[in-house]
């Protein structure tokens, strides 16, 4: 009983941690407007070869973009397209960053990792890099998946991720996507940060929710990585949540 109390304890400790230390919408002082520009055709995908990434590769080229895919081992990919080029990379190799970040018009990542048991920041600092690399080389557009239950939509996985995945499992990956909420909302890019629900290799539906107030602390909302994608994809054209953190979940 008093295991499951301090647990109990623990739980809601992280849980306002996380509140505090992610992105918080009602506490940003400015909503980036975002300077007109052209659409654009030429897009860098951070985490190409991981589940949403592979589905931000294919949809990318299915809607005519120009892609290229940093990836550590492009042998992963295994998408040939004539309009996608594969540039081999770590997201922590600045230098492979920066080269990678040349001459796109947006950048999109699905950036993640299964390195839970300890502290990490691998997406911390990889996002470090692609903000500094897209500062340097001009290129303005930047949306990056994080996920429902950092700043103000702590808890919004549910009973069973507020008290049992998010504290047992990933409380140090939870408190590293923290730290890249923040640092994306205080570049100086025109960014959208996407947080889904609990993810799903499900097919595309193509219909789903996003807003502020999607997810709830009872239940887990799920979506699939081909809607969040798709959900992703938007972001690129579209500018009612430039500056924003917003979840999606089916
Ligand atoms: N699972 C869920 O239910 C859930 C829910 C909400 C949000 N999310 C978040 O959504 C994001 C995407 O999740 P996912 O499951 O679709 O992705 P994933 O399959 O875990 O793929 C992660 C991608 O990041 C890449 N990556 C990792 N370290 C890298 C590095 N140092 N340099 C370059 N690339 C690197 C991986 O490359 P390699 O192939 O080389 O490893 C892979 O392409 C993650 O941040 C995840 O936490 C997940």
């Amino acid at each position: 009983m008093r295991i499951l109390f301090i647990w109990f304890l623990y739980s809601i400790a992280l849980s306002i941690g996380l509140a505090l230390k992610g992105f918080r919408s009602q506490s940003s002082s400015t909503r980036k407007t975002g300077e007109k520009r052209p659409p654009p055709k030429k897009i860098l995908i951070i985490g190409a070869t991981g589940g949403t990434g592979r589905q931000l590769v294919l949809q990318a080229l299915e809607r005519g973009y120009l892609v290229t895919a940093l990836a550590r081992d492009p042998s992963k990919l295994g998408i040939e397209h004539t309009n996608l080029k594969i540039q081999q990379g770590d997201v922590l190799d600045y230098a492979a960053v920066e080269s990678a970040v040349k001459g796109q018009e947006a950048v999109v990542s699905a950036l993640g990792h299964k390195r839970y048991l300890g502290p990490s920041r691998i997406l911390s600092e990889g996002t470090k890099n692609i903000i500094r690399a897209m500062e340097a080389e001009g290129v303005r557009r930047f949306v990056c998946q994080t996920s429902l239950g950092i700043g103000d939509s702590a808890g919004f996985l549910g009973i069973y991720y507020t008290f049992l995945v998010i504290p047992l499992v990933v409380p140090f990956y939870f408190w590293d996507k923290t730290r890249q909420e923040r640092l994306i909302a205080e570049s100086k890019l025109d960014w959208v940060i996407v947080r889904p629900g609990q993810l799903t290799n499900g097919e595309k539906r193509g219909r789903y929710r996003h807003g502020s107030n999607v997810g709830n602390y009872i239940w887990t909302v799920r979506v699939s990585r081909s809607d969040t994608a798709d959900f992703i994809l938007n972001q690129l054209t579209d500018d009612t949540y430039l500056g924003t953190a917003v979840g999606v979940s089916w």
